[in-house]
């Protein structure tokens, strides 16, 4: 059996093949266990079940497997207790977990690499990452939908000015109006599930790119960490990510969803608006200027948007002049994968926060919906129902918006006299029109802010909720049985 020290010259797994050292400026050029060590973990999980499939297939001897386990458990608790000591010549945290393991069980941890590839090796670790993390933020979204539903079902009758253009243009409730993110984080909720499920395919057993002539069991390798199926072609299980793109995809797009909810209440909870208060908690204050009382958080939230953009087009940049089948570019994958998922992470659970905390001024807001103009659609309607064909009551409100404004009055404020004038067929009834609660209950059709939808929108999103948790839950099960429970389900 070779000996450790021969197989490793130079402190490295490939160093048998290159005379002498390598450069220090190479070695910190190419290694990646600053960033990859986070994996470790995935990293151990992985390698216990090559083993074990090893064992079962005859490649290993009980004895060896169970040395090999054993030096993996050791491994994992010190990268556990952060006692574990990195080597300059340790390329990666799959180099380092190798080196170590041979440092701990001698010379059989030269036959942990049987019939597998660093290739293989981290695409299943990542993988393993993947399918976790997914249904990590999964929950999040959750989370924050579940507090969006806890504050509208306090605002089902709080009105407010609905916009577009940023001008003011139709009643809504405060309800529905929180209740647009709940569908915004369902849509990520779903995105996220797939990418899960993307993620959920098993490519240990492709080796370095032409799997191994070595007899494996690669169902024995899913069944023990839990993947529903196996990659079907070694050169694009070494070389894709898809998953991993889809998994950033659906943080970035969460990201805008969360950006533009930070957007909206840095606008709410200024004195322009003053639709909204921070309690001082979550606020900041300005360094120069005594009287500030800032939105930094959510700010924070609009701004790290753009790093989880800036990591898709990485990853998509970075996989688009790639030849078949690994090349070492691959290792850029984590930065931005890790990034994309820890901003959407801490995101979700800090606007989770926000949303649960933040103090609604609904006098701030009643008064801006007393607006009459945000009535003039349902004065136009209401004459529609009169046999007014639309186009014609939409000019005709059109010019009682104009004389009122003339006039320097606002809309409600004609009289019934003002609008017979305007055109006959309009009857004193219409003065009644101008009252935003009013307004509100004239749209119940389904999706409508009306508070009777708005309650079928809230049991709704309940309803999401509780099915997410129940998702995830099932998608987490015990690894050794998931794989199968799985795929029994799927038939
Ligand atoms: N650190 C590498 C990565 O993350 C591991 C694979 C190295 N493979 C190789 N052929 N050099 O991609």
């Amino acid at each position: 059996m070779a000996s450790d020290a021969r197989v490793r010259r130079g402190g490295k797994v490939w160093g048998a093949r290159l005379g002498g050292r390598t450069s220090r400026r190479v070695e910190e050029y190419t290694s990646s266990v600053a960033v990859d060590r986070r994996l470790f973990a995935e990293d151990i999980q992985g390698s216990l079940a090559h083993v074990r499939m090893l064992r079962a297939v005859g490649l290993l001897t009980a004895a060896e497997a169970s040395r090999l386990e054993r030096g993996l458990g050791s491994v994992q608790t010190e990268l556990e207790r952060d006692t574990f000591v990195f080597q300059p010549a340790d390329e990666d945290i799959h180099t380092a977990v190798e080196r170590r393991l041979g440092e701990i069980a001698g010379d059989v941890a030269g036959k942990l690499q049987t019939a597998r590839s660093r290739n293989d090796q981290v695409a299943t670790d990542l993988r393993l990452y993947g399918r976790r993390v997914c249904g990590e933020l999964m929950l999040a979204a959750a989370g924050l939908q579940e507090a969006l539903l806890d504050r509208a079902r306090e605002h089902r009758t709080t009105v407010l000015p609905g916009y577009t253009h940023m001008q003011r243009a139709q009643v809504v409730s405060l309800a529905h109006h929180l209740l647009a993110y709940v569908e915004m984080l369902q849509r990520d909720v779903e995105r996220l599930e797939n990418a899960q499920r993307r993620s959920d395919v098993l490519p240990l057993g492709s080796g370095a790119l032409a799997a191994t002539t070595l007899p494996i069991d690669r169902d024995v390798t899913a069944a023990e960490l839990g993947f529903s199926s196996l990659t079907a072609n070694s050169l694009d299980a070494v070389s894709d990510r898809d998953f991993a793109v889809e998994i950033v995809f659906a943080c970035a797009l969460l990201m805008v969803h969360l950006s533009r909810l930070g957007e909206e209440l840095v606008l709410w909870t200024s004195s322009e608006f003053g639709f909204a208060e921070l309690p001082d908690a979550y606020a900041t204050g300005s360094s120069l200027m005594p009287q500030k009382k800032n939105p930094d958080v959510l700010e924070l939230a609009r701004g790290r948007s753009g790093r989880t953009v800036g990591a898709l087009v990485s990853l998509l940049t970075m996989l688009k002049g790639q030849p078949l089948a690994y090349n070492r570019d691959l290792q850029e994958d984590k930065q931005p994968l890790f990034d994309a998922v820890d901003i959407a992470a801490s995101s979700l659970a800090m606007l989770t926060e926000v949303v649960r905390v933040l103090r609604f001024d609904t006098t701030a807001m009643r008064r801006a919906a007393g607006d009459p103009g945000l009535l003039a659609t349902d004065v136009a309607e209401w004459l529609v129902g009169q046999g007014v064909p639309f186009r014609e009551a939409h000019g005709l409100v059109a010019r009682a918006a104009r004389r009122a404004a003339d006039g320097r009055r606002s809309l409600d404020r004609l009289s019934p006299a003002d609008w017979s004038a305007i055109d006959p067929r309009v009857g004193p009834e219409v003065t009644k029109l101008f009252d935003p609660q009013r307004g509100l209950r004239r749209r119940e059709v389904p999706g409508g802010p009306g508070p009777r939808a708005v309650s079928r929108q809230l049991a709704r999103g309940a309803a999401m909720v509780t099915a997410t948790r129940r998702r995830v839950a099932l998608l987490a099960e015990p690894a050794d049985r998931g794989g199968a429970v799985r795929a029994r389900r799927r038939r």
